[in-house]
């Protein structure tokens, strides 16, 4: 499943690259689900079969930052950053028009909380959720001026591929990843994969 959707959005790619600058009203006809949404799910709900989180419903500045990360390799280049690669290809070929374009398009997609998918100790996790509230916000609807994003309302287990990434160093270690740089420690401050499971468990309680 992973390898039939990198290459059926290869060859969307090819196509993208030679095509002319888009009109706004041309964008979702020619992105449409042939290319982010073959990922990221039918309305950007994000898909777990293939590792692409929920997209509708995020920051504008905050996937602005990570598709300028993908594109110039500071995220997702890492070898062992599995997921991360098969994002980092798809923002290659984007132009700043064409980020701005999708920004405008995706804040147009209606947005629904994700559904939770993990079972783990969210009582145990709400203590450890304190470290994080400074940035993420006590109800971890994310904090622009820290650059920190929302983190209610995401994929469970996006988030804990996130803080698993982050901990081990294959997220938040390139040189140019300033607000990486500021997350990485935070994940390593978390003892093992029960406490990231039972922190993301107690995410899930917070609303948004
Ligand atoms: C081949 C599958 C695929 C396609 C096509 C794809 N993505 Fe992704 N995308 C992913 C995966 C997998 C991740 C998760 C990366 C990770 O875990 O670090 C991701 C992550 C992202 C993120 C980071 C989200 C976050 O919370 O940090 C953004 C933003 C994003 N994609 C936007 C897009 C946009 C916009 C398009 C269309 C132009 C697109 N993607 C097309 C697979 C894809
Ligand atoms: C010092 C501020 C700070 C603290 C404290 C902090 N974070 Fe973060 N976090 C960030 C920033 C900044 C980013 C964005 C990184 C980037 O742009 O790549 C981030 C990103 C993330 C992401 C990735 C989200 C995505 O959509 O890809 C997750 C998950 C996350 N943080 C969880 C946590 C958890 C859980 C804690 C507490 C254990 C925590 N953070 C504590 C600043 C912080």
């Amino acid at each position: 499943m992973k390898n039939s959707a990198v290459t059926v959005s290869s060859l969307v790619l090819g196509s993208l690259l030679a095509a002319p600058a888009l009109a706004q009203s041309e964008v979702a006809e020619y992105y449409n689900d042939r290319y982010c949404m073959t990922c990221h799910g039918a309305d950007g709900m994000g898909s777990e079969g293939i590792s692409a989180p929920r997209l509708a419903g995020m920051e504008p500045w905050y996937l602005k930052r990570q598709l300028e990360n993908f594109r110039a390799g500071v995220r997702g280049t890492h070898p062992m950053d599995l997921q991360g690669r098969e994002m980092q290809p798809m923002a290659v070929p984007l132009t700043d028009a064409s980020i701005a374009e999708l920004l405008e398009w995706i804040g147009g997609w209606e947005y629904k909380p994700a559904e939770i998918t993990l079972q783990a100790d969210a009582a145990a996790g709400a203590p450890l959720y304190a470290a994080c509230a400074s940035c993420h916000g006590s109800n971890a609807e994310g904090n622009e001026a820290l650059g920190a994003p929302a983190l209610a309302g995401q994929n469970d287990w996006y988030l804990v591929t996130q803080l698993k990434n982050f901990k081990a160093g294959y997220r938040g270690t390139h040189a140019d990843d300033t607000y990486g740089a500021q997350m990485a420690p935070m994940a390593a401050a978390l003892s093992d994969d029960t406490a990231i499971l039972n922190v993301v468990s107690y995410i899930n309680t917070l609303g948004r």
